[in-house]
């Protein structure tokens, strides 16, 4: 096997991309006390070819480079999180923690905090109450920074847990990299347009890794789409996804996929389960999906190969009861709030972005008042798909042009289709101001975002 040393040549494939975990520094068994520290470092897409990015590492380890995905933020249902951050960037930054329910002042956003300046410091605090995939990123030049490496999943441990040979985490991202290997830093009308899209596809900052696994094995995959503008729509050679939880924590019904759209900003979490012999390669793949503006369908471009090379015994059944259903009653006497989304080109330089006809900071907060439950209905103008995530809280999807959707679970981050309208519950959560927005980047940065102010009840 010299497929995964660099002594043999040609090496176009890389082995698989395992991410580090932040280290907790405080003995007690429910506080997971860790050091983040953001700063430049370099990376290399291409062998040989350094390029410069951000990056984030593990403060307590000075022993481990700095890595493009960050270090895995872990944690189990019920911790005390302290998080210790460091910024050695040359620009100001702040921590977003997507998904996490965490109190306004740890969230991260224009509208909660200051951002830490270069040389800042700033202690995120907050307590892991939900169990799932979340993932961490600045929430300033949102489209630069994160496009330049900063990002981290963070994995809350806890609930119905299935037995499985291995529980993976993979980030899914794409760069765009000059022949020097360097990450471009030109912008185009059309990647303000489509938010940016690479050349390279990475996962877990790897181009085309290569996965060792075994014939017969069920593995759990957390996917996380962290790239500024490229939907995944994901197949495995034909082999099914069993989807079991989303943005929120676990589905209390997991469904049988074959291609799994994961929009910028989603997660999902899979079951995979290897049929095969030894000695079979399994492709990992993007398919095209038209998310407007006559995108070019490239064909299906391949991320990640799984090889098999043993074989473990058939997996014990999957559990028979997973997460609870999401429950928000609603009826007619609801209130609705609607939202539309439009963008304007004509005769600009630069593509702008609206909610309700606002461009942020520029813009009206919406109100409510804490536990309050309210429909947003928010329809989609534009000639391509919005994905539209909201802070602090989690809503559960009612319908998309009035037909009620095939699965239901939480979600925080949900894609909008060109020209429909989708309809979500939501019960609000903790008293403080919320950002909800287009989770591409650019469409967020010029003006695709907006404030939910919730007063106490
Ligand atoms: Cu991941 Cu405000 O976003
Ligand atoms: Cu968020
Ligand atoms: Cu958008």
């Amino acid at each position: 096997m010299c497929l995964l040393t660099a002594a043999c040549g040609e090496v176009t494939t890389e082995s698989a991309p395992t991410l580090t975990t932040l280290s907790d520094t405080n003995p007690a068994a429910d506080v997971v006390e860790v050091q983040l520290v953001a700063g430049p470092a370099e990376v290399e897409y291409l062998p040989g070819k350094p390029a410069d990015v951000w990056a984030y590492s593990d403060g307590a380890r000075p022993d481990i480079a700095p890595t493009v995905p960050g270090p895995v933020l872990e944690a189990k249902l019920g911790d005390q999180i302290i998080v210790h951050f460091r910024n050695e960037l040359p620009e100001e930054t702040t921590i977003h923690w997507h998904g996490v329910r965490v109190p306004p002042m740890s969230d991260g956003s224009p509208s909660s905090q200051t951002p830490v300046p270069p040389g800042g410091t700033f202690d995120y605090r907050f307590k892991a109450v939900d169990a799932g995939t979340f993932w961490y990123h600045p929430h300033v030049h949102g489209d630069v920074q994160i496009e330049r490496g900063l990002y981290g999943v963070v994995i809350v441990r806890g609930g119905v847990t299935p037995e499985v040979s291995a529980d993976r985490a993979f980030v899914l991202d794409d760069v765009k990299i000059e022949a020097t290997g360097k990450l471009s830093t030109t912008t185009e009308q059309l990647d303000m347009m489509l938010g940016r899209q690479g050349n390279a596809l990475l996962v877990n900052g790897k181009r085309n890794p290569v996965l060792i696994s075994s014939a017969g094995a069920r593995e759990r995959w957390r996917l996380v789409n962290s790239a500024n503008g490229r939907f995944f729509n994901l197949n495995l050679s034909g082999q099914k996804f069993i989807v079991i939880g989303w943005d929120g924590g676990l589905l209390s019904q997991p469904y049988a996929a074959d291609n799994l759209l994961i929009a910028p900003g989603e997660r999902y979490e899979v079951i995979v389960t290897f049929d095969g012999r030894v000695g079979d390669s399994i492709s990992l793949r993007t398919l095209h999906y038209d998310r407007g503006h006559n995108i070019p369908d490239p064909g299906p471009q391949t991320i990640m190969e799984v090889r098999l090379e043993d074989r473990v015994a058939t997996a014990p059944p999957l559990p028979t009861v997973w997460g609870e259903a999401p429950v928000i009653p609603v009826d007619a006497a609801t209130p609705v709030r609607p939202l539309v989304l439009d963008e304007k080109e004509e005769g600009l330089t630069e593509p702008q972005f609206f909610i309700n006809a606002e461009r942020f900071p520029n813009v009206t907060p919406t109100k409510g008042v804490e536990g309050q439950i309210e429909i947003w209905s928010i329809r989609n103008d534009a000639e391509m798909d919005h994905p539209f995530h909201l802070h602090g809280m989690f809503f559960r999807v009612l319908d998309l042009d009035g037909q009620a959707p095939a699965h239901d679970g939480w979600k925080d981050t949900i894609n909008i289709p060109q020209k429909k309208t989708l309809r979500f519950a939501v019960r609000y959560g903790a008293p403080g101001t919320w950002m909800y927005h287009c989770h591409i980047l650019e469409h967020a940065e010029r003006g695709m975002m907006g404030m939910l102010e919730l007063s106490p009840k």
